[in-house]
């Protein structure tokens, strides 16, 4: 199969690579020349383990290749995905579907023989009809189809979500596109993955309702931790115990500072305008949009608590600034509010991470970065956990001890136990347990 996918930006360069990976003759479009050139140099511009390897082994096997002229790859194509970028509108949280339509007009103009479009971006419910309205305004004689395959993988662990996915959604009624499509993951039904045909704006509604769902789980274990602390229970224990119930099922029960990243807070916000366009009112979404954000704002505030109850003057160590371990991405990261907060209540803030300290540069200019958690320890009044990166999670207890000015650590990831650190001399807090 011949594949042209339009944007290279996270779902676009991962999905590109994968079905390049599968032996499909693939090539990734960007407007953007600078991204363009340093792809085919081979500098992947975003950080997901494993994806350099997987877009040197394919370009290297010419199935992979980079341009910024969309129209031979398209006109060569099979089926044309549409990956760009659909932020949060400034104002009002819509979707900003500019790139999609704009793209659009572009894929119409050069489309040649019967072609599938595919919005693989994550857009409203209706978008798909838009898409194809202006494709057929554009070009007339198009020989077009347009469906629906929204993409389900987390950053961090993007390759193995693409070719272990839980199911692939494939919305359109059309026999001849379900056949493209169903061709182009022909390889994944090795994996057993269930490939699910539906209408097109069911296919839309279900990336909302997957995402939106999964914000809610995230949500609701958080308030459960916050009962927790309050009547002396062990929220892990909780999660464990509904978890094993299959009807709730155990993942994505992790009790913390509140859900971050480029999708759950921008998507959520999205469904509940969609449905307030159709008259409808979700008000647990709404609740749980509420509540993530009362949620992140909280946490310079347990961080207060356990160091006392004032954080003028004091240092505070942070550590991990990225929205989730094994990303530099930093977009809606729980660290923003955190450390905007210390510093409202006079704080010095030292912070490390990993990977992200770049991004996080541009987020957060006025703290200080150290180079390793024991530096970032240094002197410090408290230390807070906010990413769980690997890196994190066996740290030699009394040499950061020994840094600190105060033994005083906020877990808000639940990576340490509570009694190892009471063991070492730690003021211990984290979320939904007991306090040491
Ligand atoms: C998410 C969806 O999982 C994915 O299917 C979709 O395609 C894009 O959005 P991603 O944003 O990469 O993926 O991250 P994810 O691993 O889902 O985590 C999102 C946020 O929820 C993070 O801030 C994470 O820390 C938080 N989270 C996740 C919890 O606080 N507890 C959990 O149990 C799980």
């Amino acid at each position: 199969m011949r594949i042209a996918m339009i944007g290279t930006g996270y779902v676009g360069l991962v999905s590109g690579a994968c079905f390049a990976d599968f032996g499909h003759q693939v090539t990734c479009v960007d407007k953007d020349v600078g991204k363009i050139e340093a792809l085919r140099r081979g500098e992947i511009p975003i950080f997901e383990p494993g994806l350099d390897a997987l877009v040197a082994s394919n370009v290297k096997a010419k199935r992979l290749d980079f341009t910024t002229d969309l129209k031979a790859p398209v006109a060569e194509a099979d089926a044309v995905f549409i990956a760009v970028g659909t932020p949060s509108r400034r104002g009002d949280g819509h979707a900003d579907l500019t790139y999609v339509y704009s793209a659009a007009r572009e894929i119409a103009a050069a489309l040649s023989g019967f072609t599938v479009v595919v919005t693989k971006s994550t857009v409203p419910v209706g978008t798909g009809d838009e898409v194809e309205r202006l494709i057929r305004e554009a070009n007339p004689s198009a020989e077009v189809v347009v469906a629906s395959n929204p993409e389900f993988l987390r950053e961090g662990a993007a390759i193995r979500d693409f070719k272990f996915p839980d199911r692939i959604v494939v919305g359109t009624d059309d026999e001849r596109g379900r056949k493209v499509l169903g061709d182009v993951y022909r390889p994944l039904s090795l994996n057993q993955a269930p490939l699910m045909f539906t209408a097109r704006r069911t296919a839309e509604l279900i990336k909302y309702a997957a995402n939106a769902f999964l914000a809610t789980k995230i949500t609701f274990i958080n308030e459960i931790a916050d009962l927790s602390e309050k009547v002396g229970a062990d929220v892990q224990q909780v999660a464990r115990g509904i978890g094993l119930d299959n009807r709730i099922g155990a993942k994505f029960l992790h009790a913390g500072p509140g859900f971050g990243g480029s999708c759950f807070p921008k998507d959520t916000r999205a469904l509940v305008k969609i449905a307030q366009d159709h008259d409808v009112q979700l008000r647990i979404v709404e609740a749980v949009l509420g509540v993530n954000d009362i949620r992140k704002r909280a946490m310079a505030r347990k961080v207060s608590n356990a160091a006392g109850g004032n954080l003028r003057g004091k240092t505070v160590a942070v550590l991990g600034l990225t929205f989730k371990p094994d990303t530099d991405d930093m977009r809606e990261a729980p660290s923003i509010p955190l450390v905007t907060g210390l510093l409202d209540m006079g704080a010095k803030v030292r912070a490390h991470d990993p990977v992200g300290m770049e991004q996080a540069k541009k987020e957060l200019p006025e703290i200080e970065y150290c180079a390793d958690p024991y530096e970032c320890a240094r002197g410090a009044d408290a230390l807070v956990i906010v990413t769980e990166w690997v890196q994190f999670r066996a740290l030699d207890l009394a040499r950061l001890k020994a840094e600190m000015a105060q033994p005083v650590v906020v877990d808000l990831r639940n990576i340490y136990r509570p009694e190892d650190m009471a063991a070492h001399g730690f003021t211990y807090e984290s979320v939904g347990r007991v306090t040491t």
